[in-house]
């Protein structure tokens, strides 16, 4: 059975499938309208999603398939105790495919070793992303045309932003990609994902602190919030939490193509005024999100051979 846990259950080939099929529906949206007939997804979202989860639903709806789930831990039987492998089980038996977000890293490669249909992770923990990763992918080809010698650079909270440590791992795979990686001393990445990504593959990668000075050089800035979920505690969240702010002035010495990403939602790292330059991609970035969706979930239930 095939899942989506880490991006790198994927291959290369795979993710530009994908992006091709996305592209095919973005221009012929009526041919794939009924091509989840009578097929259910479920979304299980044991931490609070806008964008995620409805996102997975849409995408179902417009597959013309139906969508069944729950939004928040409490309102489901993991408050009486049961364990995410039950849970996984239990779903299998009424839908095709679980879309599954939980704050513990690593609860939907445990959904997925215990299902027995199609698991996506839609965010565990500080950990991963993917699904976010391939909102990112589709909007970076569309912009670039391509992924290969692009100088990209991580702006926030490296720390904790789980769609940061996603995309790293999915860049990772391309020809001349260069990291910029600006944060707060406290908010710097992971030293795994500098270790077993970034040195692994050899990919140049710098660390600052101080954003204004690495911009000229920047060919996509993805942006992203302090992840206040994730704090031990609130002081620190408060101090750090407009490190960065993104206005037009500091867009003076950006390239006239900076591609500017963000996950959102988004609360003051980039200010309002930013969304009316033709620069700003986030809000397509939505939106792309919800055709990659699409091609992924058809694609893995065609490989479950349940489509
Ligand atoms: C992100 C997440 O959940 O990690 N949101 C999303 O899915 N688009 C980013 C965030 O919450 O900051």
């Amino acid at each position: 059975m095939r899942h989506l846990i880490d991006i790198l259950d994927f291959s290369v080939e795979e993710l530009q499938e994908l992006i091709d099929t996305a592209n095919d529906i973005i221009a012929f949206p009526e041919k794939y309208s009924e091509r989840c007939h009578g097929k259910k997804l479920a979304t299980l979202f044991f931490e609070p999603s806008t964008r995620t989860r409805l996102s997975f639903e849409a995408a179902m709806y417009e597959l013309g398939g139906q969508v069944l789930g729950f939004s928040e831990a409490q309102s489901s039987s993991a408050a009486k105790g049961e364990s995410v492998a039950d849970t996984a089980k239990v779903i299998s038996c009424y839908a095709d495919i679980i879309a599954m977000r939980h704050p513990k890293e690593g609860a939907p490669l445990v959904a997925a070793m215990n299902a027995s249909i199609p698991v996506i992770n839609a965010g565990d923990g500080g950990h991963n992303h993917p699904t976010q990763t391939l909102a990112d992918l589709l909007t970076i080809y569309r912009e670039k045309g391509g992924f290969e010698h692009l100088t990209v650079g991580f702006c926030g909270d490296l720390k904790f932003g789980r769609t940061v440590h996603s995309l790293i791992e999915a860049l990772s795979r391309y020809e001349g990609i260069k990291v910029v990686l600006i944060s707060p001393e406290e908010l710097k990445l992971p030293s795994y994902i500098k270790k077993d990504v970034l040195r692994e593959k050899n990919i140049p990668y710098l660390q600052t602190t101080d954003l204004e000075a690495v911009m000229p050089e920047l060919d996509i800035l993805y942006m992203t919030r302090v992840q206040r979920e994730r704090f031990f505690n609130e002081e620190d969240y408060l101090r750090l939490k407009d490190s960065y702010i993104l206005t037009p002035d500091k867009l003076q010495n950006a390239k006239p193509d900076l591609s500017i990403l963000h996950p959102l939602p988004r609360v003051n790292e980039i200010s309002v005024a930013i969304d009316q330059d033709p620069r700003a991609c986030y809000f397509k970035q939505v939106l792309y999100g919800k055709y990659m969706r699409m091609a992924l979930i058809l694609k893995l239930l065609k490989e479950a051979g349940r489509l």
